[in-house]
C-alpha cells in the first residue's frame, strides 16, 4: 500500500517531536514560515490516552492529551508519535490517530527519560526485542492503513546497530529515524553519522524498502544535506536547530537576514497561538521559546530578562515594545 512516505521527493527534511516544544502552537508557526517535508506531534502517552479517554472517561474537550494530539491541516505530512510498553495500549491510540487523521504513527524507542523508562517504554525497549515486535505490530493492527515508523537510537549502553535495526527491519516499517547516539551518551556527545550509513547498508541488504532517517546535531539544512549525502540516508531530522528560528526548513530564508523585529512579531504570533490552542499548558513553556527568539543581538540579555517574567502574549508585547521594537 503506497503510504505519503513514498511520495516524497529525496532528501526528506522533517521536524523532530520535542515534547513541550513543537507542540500544536509551534508546528503551526513553522508550517507558515518555513515547511519541512513531514512533522511530528511531541509524543504522547499511549496509557495515558487510554485511562483518560476509555477508563475516566474525560471528555476530549477536556483531555490535555488530546490538546497534544490535535494538528492543522497545513502540518500535513503529520505524524503522531506514542510511546507505551503495553502492545494493547499503542494498538488503541494508534487507532486514535487514524480515526485523528494523522497520516502515520511513529513509535518512540529512543526516549532516555526515567519516568518512561520506568514502565518499559521509550529506550528501555532496545533491551527487550521480543516485547518492541509485538508493540509494532500492534501499532500496525491499531493504525489500519497508516503507515507505522520507529525513532530510536543506535543502542542502549553501546553501539548496537548490527544486532538492533535489523530487527525493526524485519517487521516491514514505513520509516526508522535514527538518533545517532546511545541511550546512555543522551545528548552528550557528538551524534556519530557513520552509523545512519550502517543503518542504510543493512537496509539494502536486507532487501527492505523502509526509509532511513537520520538525526541528531543537524545545524541547517545544508548540513542536513551533507550529512545526508555522506550517509545515503532518505532524509534527515532536525531538532534543537528550530529553536528560536521558524525558518529553519525555509529554502529562500536565512534567520540571520530576518530583522529582529519580524522575530519577535512572530515570537508574539507564536504566543498567542499558545494560548488559544492550548489553554492547559503553563506559559513557562512559551517562555522557553522567548529565551531562543531573543538572542544574538545587542542587549538580548536585558529583554531575555524581561521576558522571562511575563505571564501572557500581552505582556510579552509590552515588553517587545518597550525595548522600542516596532512593526
Ligand atoms: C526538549 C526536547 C524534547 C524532546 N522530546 C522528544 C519526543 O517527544 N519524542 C522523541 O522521539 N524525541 C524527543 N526528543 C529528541 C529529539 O527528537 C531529537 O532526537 C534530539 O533532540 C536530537 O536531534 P537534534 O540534535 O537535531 O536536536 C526531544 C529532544 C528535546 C531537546
Amino acid at each position: 500500500m503506497e503510504s505519503f512516505w513514498e511520495k516524497l521527493v529525496r532528501p526528506i527534511m522533517m521536524l523532530a517531536p520535542m515534547a513541550d516544544v513543537t507542540d500544536a502552537a509551534f508546528r503551526r508557526v513553522i508550517a507558515q514560515y518555513g515547511k519541512p517535508d513531514v512533522l511530528w506531534t511531541e509524543f504522547c502517552s499511549a496509557d495515558g490516552l487510554w485511562h483518560t479517554r476509555v477508563k475516566h472517561g474525560v471528555p476530549d474537550a477536556e483531555n490535555a492529551l488530546m490538546d497534544d494530539l490535535a494538528f492543522h491541516v497545513s502540518e500535513r505530512p503529520i505524524v503522531a508519535q506514542f510511546f507505551t510498553a503495553d502492545p494493547a495500549m499503542m494498538e488503541y491510540a494508534a487507532g486514535v490517530a487514524s480515526e485523528l487523521g494523522f497520516d502515520g504513527v511513529d513509535i518512540n524507542m529512543g526516549c532516555p527519560d526515567r519516568t518512561v523508562e520506568a514502565r518499559g517504554a521509550g529506550a528501555a525497549l532496545m533491551k527487550d526485542h521480543g516485547l518492541a515486535r509485538e508493540i509494532i505490530r500492534a501499532a500496525k493492527r491499531g493504525a489500519g492503513r497508516l503507515p507505522v515508523s520507529v525513532k530510536t537510537r543506535i543502542g542502549y549502553a553501546r553501539d548496537e546497530v548490527a544486532t538492533w535495526l535489523p530487527v525493526l527491519l524485519a517487521e516491514d516499517l514505513a520509516a526508522v529515524t535514527l538518533h545517532a547516539r546511545t541511550r546512555k551518551e543522551m545528548s552528550l556527545v557528538p551524534a556519530r553519522w557513520e552509523h545512519v550509513a550502517e543503518a542504510v547498508r543493512l537496509r539494502d541488504a536486507m532487501g527492505v524498502s523502509t526509509v532511513i532517517l537520520g538525526n541528531g546535531d543537524v545545524r541547517d539544512l545544508a548540513d542536513a544535506q551533507a550529512r545526508v549525502d555522506a550517509s545515503h540516508a532518505d532524509g534527515a531530522m532536525l531538532g534543537r536547530a528550530i529553536f528560536g528560528n521558524p525558518w529553519c526548513f525555509n529554502r529562500d530564508v536565512r534567520v540571520e537576514d530576518v530583522p529582529f523585529a519580524e522575530r519577535f512579531r512572530v515570537m508574539l504570533e507564536h504566543a498567542r497561538l499558545f494560548e488559544q490552542l492550548l489553554p492547559r499548558k503553563r506559559f513557562a513553556v512559551m517562555r522557553r521559546h522567548f529565551k531562543a527568539y531573543a538572542s544574538n543581538f545587542h542587549g538580548a540579555a536585558e529583554l531575555r530578562a524581561a521576558l522571562m517574567k511575563t505571564e501572557s502574549s500581552d505582556e510579552a508585547e509590552e515588553v517587545v515594545r518597550a525595548a522600542g521594537f516596532h512593526w
